[in-house]
């Protein structure tokens, strides 16, 4: 499943990032990358230990965590800290896999990639191209969203984005491990938990949504690892 999370940052959250990305030192796209990823990735990304990019992560982690609907889709377990990444002048990541496991710089720690996430930083009239696109069960599926908007989707998705003809395209990337590992469980809680909320605004809480809850939570503890 794909999922569009709409304004994970006001307007004014991504002209701040903005300004601190558009003064920072760029890196080499192919520094955090596999062989297979490096052969086809040309792009530029601010470097794992960046001192701005530290604290910018900070900033769409706090706003994720203030996304009811981030959470619902994800459960989170833990992430890989933002990233962040550039393309301009014809830059392009050609079709390949998100590595399956990753370090968290400076713990020790690593986490299995079971979502990976875009949070666009760039208004798609800004730029031409840089499309990314996500091929899964259902087909190929492009994605451009506006400023401020995050895609979702199954790390085990091929993926690719498109050059970057005029202007520039600016996002922020990353990946997280969910407490639910199978995408299937994962789908069938999140469209509960999407039904049982709706339930609740329409009519109220009722004996049915709270035995539903119940349900929600008991499935929940059947699949979560943490
Ligand atoms: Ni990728």
């Amino acid at each position: 499943m794909m999922l569009h999370v709409p304004d994970v940052l006001t307007s004014d959250q991504v002209c701040e990032l903005r300004s601190a990305l558009d003064g920072a030192d760029w890196g080499d796209g192919r520094e955090t990358v596999g062989e297979q990823g490096a052969r086809v990735k040309r792009n530029r990304q601010l470097p794992e230990y960046s001192v701005v990019g530290r604290q910018l992560a900070k900033t769409v982690l706090m706003a994720l965590s203030r996304s009811a609907l981030f959470h619902s889709a994800a459960l989170p377990l833990r992430f890989v800290p933002p990233l962040f990444n550039r393309y301009e002048s014809g830059e392009h990541y050609g079709l390949h896999v998100d590595g399956s496991v990753r370090s968290i710089p400076g713990t020790g720690e690593q986490l299995r990639t079971d979502l990976s996430c875009t949070l666009f930083l760039s208004h798609p009239d800004d730029y031409d191209g840089g499309e990314l696109e996500v091929v899964d069960n259902y087909g190929t599926h492009e994605v451009k969203l506006p400023a401020g908007d995050l895609v979702l989707y199954p790390s085990s998705s091929l993926h690719q984005v498109h050059p970057v003809t005029r202007g520039a395209r600016v996002c922020s990337f990353f990946w997280l491990q969910s407490m639910v590992r199978d995408n299937h469980q994962r789908e069938m809680l999140f469209g509960l938990d999407q039904s049982i909320q709706s339930l609740r605004t329409r009519l109220g809480e009722s004996a049915e949504t709270v035995a539903l809850t119940g349900h929600y939570h008991n499935l929940l503890r059947l699949w979560a690892e943490v």
